[in-house]
């Protein structure tokens, strides 16, 4: 049995986490930033990348000392190399490069989104290759064929904003506070999900892709006119955004075929009613349900080092001068997306 220490530092949180190879978690410290950004309505890179050098080597320390061993007794490091704020991810992979030279344990960079798409089998041991994946995270929108570690084929991705991107952004455009997402998903509960008629991008479309941005611009109208009250618009938007994650995922359930289970992860997969209507969806298509749970789905350290864990398994370890990198898609092979600003 391995122990591996995971450090994450893409975007706005900080976190250091020990897992074991056989799927215990023996500690996972977190330092979010939301104070920091909060005035800023958003994300701000620098202020991140500052936060991660002042939290990365505490949190460390802290998981060490909650599970009461030493860096000696830990087999391999591994840290997220991308994709995220480059500035951040430099931070977490130069902190996990430094604790693997000064231990002479094995460094080990993981892809953020492979942290995502493997946690679940953290949470359920039994989950087997190959699954269909929702990963829907700040930064992505994509349906994945998970089927290895290291082994994916990109189903779908958005041709302009990500899920949790279309959240935020109509967070702010609602006055609903930072982060977003769960601030909307707060107010969409005393909302009516009737009450506005938004549209549902590229719903029904054989295209297999994602569009959020023109949602976003019809909540931006909606509110103009004057009609409705922000918890309606809520509530709409988020109807919409399942409606549409329903059918896309729903085509790439048809198209796959084969797969072990349906799985959703990433941030925006917390969010209780989008679960529950991909639960329905895997239900109806006789598929068996997975999501994390809900700590597990926004970033974490546990996820990466649960991910350093299944690449150290297969012997699949890092050079010293291995990069941080601001855009690193899982699928390598995956043509692009038509659409302008198109994300991994
Ligand atoms: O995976 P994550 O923590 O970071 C990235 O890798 O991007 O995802 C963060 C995203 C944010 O856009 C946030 O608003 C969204 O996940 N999110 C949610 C909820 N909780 C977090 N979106 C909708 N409902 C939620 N409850
Ligand atoms: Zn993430």
């Amino acid at each position: 049995m391995a122990v591996i220490l995971g450090i994450e530092s893409s975007c706005d949180e900080t976190a250091a986490a020990l897992v074991t190879s056989d799927g215990r978690i023996l500690a996972h410290k977190l330092a979010g930033q939301e104070a920091a950004h909060r005035p800023f309505g958003g994300v701000v890179p620098e202020l991140a990348a500052r936060a991660h050098v002042e939290m990365a080597i505490p949190l460390v320390e802290a998981a060490l000392a909650e599970a009461n061993i030493g860096l000696a007794d830990v087999d391999a490091i591994a840290a997220t190399a991308g994709p995220g704020l480059i500035g951040g991810v430099m931070v977490g992979l130069m902190t996990g490069k430094g604790l693997a030279h000064a231990s002479g344990k094995p460094l080990i960079a993981v892809n953020h989104l492979e942290g995502h798409a493997l946690s679940p089998r953290l949470a359920d041991p039994s989950l087997a290759f190959p699954y269909l994946l929702l990963l829907v995270s700040g930064g992505h929108c994509q349906l994945l064929l998970v089927q290895g570690v290291g082994d994916y084929r990109r189903l779908a991705t958005t041709i302009d904003d990500a899920a949790g991107e279309a959240f935020d952004k109509t967070a702010k455009l609602l006055n609903l506070g930072f982060p977003g997402g769960p601030a909307v998903e707060a107010a969409a509960r005393i909302g009516n999900p009737a009450a506005v008629p938004l549209p549902r991008p590229l719903m029904g479309s054989t295209d297999p892709h994602f569009s959020f941005a023109g949602l976003k611009s019809a909540v931006l109208r909606a509110r103009d006119s004057g009609r409705y009250r922000a918890e309606d618009l809520a509530a709409s938007f988020q109807q919409a955004v399942v409606d549409c994650l329903v059918d896309r995922t729903k085509r790439a359930v048809d198209v796959a075929g084969g797969v072990t289970a349906l799985v959703v992860a990433g941030g925006v997969a917390a969010n209780e009613a989008i679960r529950g209507a991909l639960a329905g969806l895997a239900e109806r298509s006789g598929l068996p349900f997975a999501a994390p749970p809900l700590w597990l789905c926004t970033d974490n350290g546990a996820m990466i080092a649960w991910a350093g864990a299944e690449r150290l398994a297969l012997g699949l370890v890092d050079d010293m001068d291995v990069p941080a990198r601001a855009r690193w898609p899982l699928d390598p092979r995956a043509e692009k997306a038509r659409g302008a600003g198109v994300k991994g």
